[in-house]
């Protein structure tokens, strides 16, 4: 039987309504090899569950668990530091040393036997790493003006990071996930480097598009050149700015977007906040369309951003996304992809009480964290 009508009959057997079944619930290929059942991915989100020294805990693992058995074709980690300099925050789990590959490991294979394969995000901070746990933080530039006074990075501090990204992705790959993303937005260091604001260098990694566009480059090739072809790789992008990433062109991530496929991306993940507005630059155009046109078919686009029901995802698939990732909305409804089979699925929005939140397996520190996003707890 194909996997496909599998997925189908199982949920009937389960008892979803399988009314006019869309393109979400079918089956993903990339060019890796990996094949997830459905377009449902659950987006990288920081917890704050992970133990003091970077290794998994049960609350880590049993929330993304969850996920995976409440039926998301693919599960994405939080954002996981490839170095102690790029740590963020406490409890963010590590993927920077061979010591975190007993927990890894336990994750990737848990995962899987819940039902989905997983990525790890692969994560630098630069000058938003938490000073506390990563020292003085530095970045693409020195800059006064920001509260964090990061200092310029050196030469050194460039290629050790490519080489701590490319050292993670192998750890990835040893501890049996099916690929990585790469961190490439949100204003953390590979987007400092984008930055036409924040990035001030006069050396071949700043100045023109292509100088700061170098550092991403070349994370995505090494990365790419030390996990072979049949490993997923992919890239996380803010094609425009939003909060913190700051100093972004439309055009530029656009041309960046096509350049990470030929080094090596097989997705771009279009991280929008909210998939309802059309582009600032060109607001004739959807972002989504704009990239679909930029990269050749087979190269899978996700897209993440304020995607709460059935019909929020299925316009993102028509725009031309290849899946969608949800973050608040796989938070307050780890079911949301068999509840999703229904076309007219809309669950109510926040706020959440803890108690709501406890039940969906977030532990208190969760719960606490997700206090900072305003109006979701109750
Ligand atoms: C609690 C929380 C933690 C997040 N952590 C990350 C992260 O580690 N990496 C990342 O790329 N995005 C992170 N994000 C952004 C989400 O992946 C997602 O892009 C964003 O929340 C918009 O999707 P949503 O409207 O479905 O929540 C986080 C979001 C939330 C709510």
């Amino acid at each position: 039987m194909r996997p496909v009508a599998r997925v189908v009959i199982g949920l009937a057997l389960l008892g979803y309504r399988s009314s006019a079944m869309s393109t979400l619930h079918t089956p993903l290929t990339f060019r890796s090899g990996l094949t997830i059942a459905n377009r449902t991915v659950l987006a990288p989100m920081t917890n704050l569950q992970s133990h003091a020294d970077g290794t998994l805990s049960a609350a880590e693992l049993s929330w993304l668990r969850r996920r995976a058995t409440g039926g998301f074709g693919l599960i994405e980690t939080c954002a996981a530091y490839v170095s102690t300099d790029g740590k963020s925050w406490p409890g963010e789990i590590g993927i920077h040393s061979d010591e975190m590959l007993a927990g890894l490991t336990q994750l990737a294979s848990e995962l899987k036997t819940a039902g989905a394969p997983a990525l790890v995000q692969i994560f630098h901070g630069g000058a938003r790493a938490a000073q506390d746990l990563a020292g003085h933080p530095w970045s693409a530039s020195e800059n006064d003006a920001d509260a964090a006074k990061p200092r310029a990075a050196t030469e050194d501090d460039i290629h050790n990071t490519i080489r701590a990204f490319a050292a993670a992705a192998v750890r990835a790959k040893k501890a049996g996930f099916a690929g990585v993303e790469i961190h490439g937005a949100h204003g953390y260091l590979p987007c400092q480097f984008l930055s036409r604001v924040q990035n001030t260098r006069t050396d071949g990694y700043g100045g023109s598009y292509d100088g700061r566009a170098r550092f991403l480059r070349e994370i995505t090739r090494a990365v790419r050149a030390a996990v072979g072809s049949d490993f997923t790789v992919g890239v996380r992008v803010s094609l425009e700015d939003f909060g913190q990433s700051v100093g972004m062109d439309l055009d530029e991530g656009l041309t960046l977007a096509t350049e990470l496929v030929q080094d090596g991306a097989e997705f771009i993940h279009a991280s929008l906040w909210d998939c309802s507005r059309m582009t600032a630059k060109r607001p004739e155009s959807h972002a989504i369309t704009l990239l679909r046109a930029a990269l050749p078919a087979d190269v899978r686009i996700l897209v993440a951003g304020k995607i709460w029901s059935r019909a929020d995802a299925d316009k993102m698939l028509a725009l031309g996304a290849d899946a969608v990732a949800l973050g608040r909305a796989a938070i307050a409804y780890p079911e949301w992809p068999q509840h999703a089979t229904a076309d007219d699925y809309a669950p109510a929005g926040p706020p959440f009480t803890a108690d709501q939140l406890v039940a969906a397996d977030l532990s208190p520190a969760f719960v606490d964290y997700m206090k900072r996003w305003k109006g979701f707890v109750a």
